[in-house]
């Protein structure tokens, strides 16, 4: 019982702590600038649309020097292949076109992260076409196909399926959402029960 008033006053303690003229309270138009994230089923796609034709231009002056001009060379992250190397005993190749389940993740990660020395620049359009380029030269969409928010979500990447619920007793699935990585520990049992 001490110990519940002592952390309780705690918590209001904080919750009353002074001002030391750091920071400003957030407003409206700076939370929505980072409020950017897109989910699995596309919510969160800005308007907009791409094919890989358009993108075969926007990849090479923006991402050719650090992916190389096939996705494949690097010298960072390779972003085409690896498709049926997951299962030993092939050598794993984990690539946005092996590994990645959602085509609305590459969309999204393009936005908020690339090109990786100057992220944020390029427009909703551009990030479609280099999307659809990427999942192109993966061999998952045709050249001509046309990307934009309701064609994106239907993408069907080949590791979707490929994700298995972790089986550990002290981890269960979040059943609040179908993210496969989504998984809330259990909370320790409670003392005497
Ligand atoms: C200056 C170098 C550079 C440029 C230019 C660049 N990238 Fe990247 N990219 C990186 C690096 C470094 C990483 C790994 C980042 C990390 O792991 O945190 C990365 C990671 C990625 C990934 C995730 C790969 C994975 O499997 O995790 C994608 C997708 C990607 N880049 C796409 C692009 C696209 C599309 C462009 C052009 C619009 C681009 N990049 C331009 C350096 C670059």
């Amino acid at each position: 019982m001490l110990l519940c008033s002592v952390s309780a006053s705690g918590a209001s303690l904080y919750a009353q702590s002074p001002t030391f003229g750091l920071g400003h309270t957030p407003k409206a138009e700076d939370l929505k600038a980072i409020d950017i994230e897109v989910t699995p089923d596309g919510k969160g796609l800005a308007p907009g649309r791409g094919t890989a034709e358009a993108g075969k231009t926007t990849y090479a002056n923006r991402c050719a020097t650090c992916h190389g001009p096939t996705g494949v060379e690097g010298p960072q992250d390779v972003l085409v292949g690896g498709q049926g190397s997951l299962k030993a005993p092939a050598q794993p190749l984990k690539t946005i076109g092996s590994y990645w389940p959602y085509a609305t993740t590459i969309w999204d990660y393009i936005r908020r992260a690339m090109p990786f020395d100057h992220p944020g620049t390029l427009t909703p359009d551009q990030i479609y076409e280099t999307t659809a380029y990427l999942l192109f030269l993966n061999g998952i969409v045709g050249e001509h196909d046309v990307l934009d928010q309701t064609t994106l979500p239907q993408v069907k990447m080949p590791n979707r399926d490929g994700f298995v619920i972790d089986p550990r007793p002290d981890i269960r699935p979040d059943t609040t959402t179908t993210t496969p990585n989504s998984r809330k520990p259990q909370s320790p049992p409670k003392k005497g029960s």
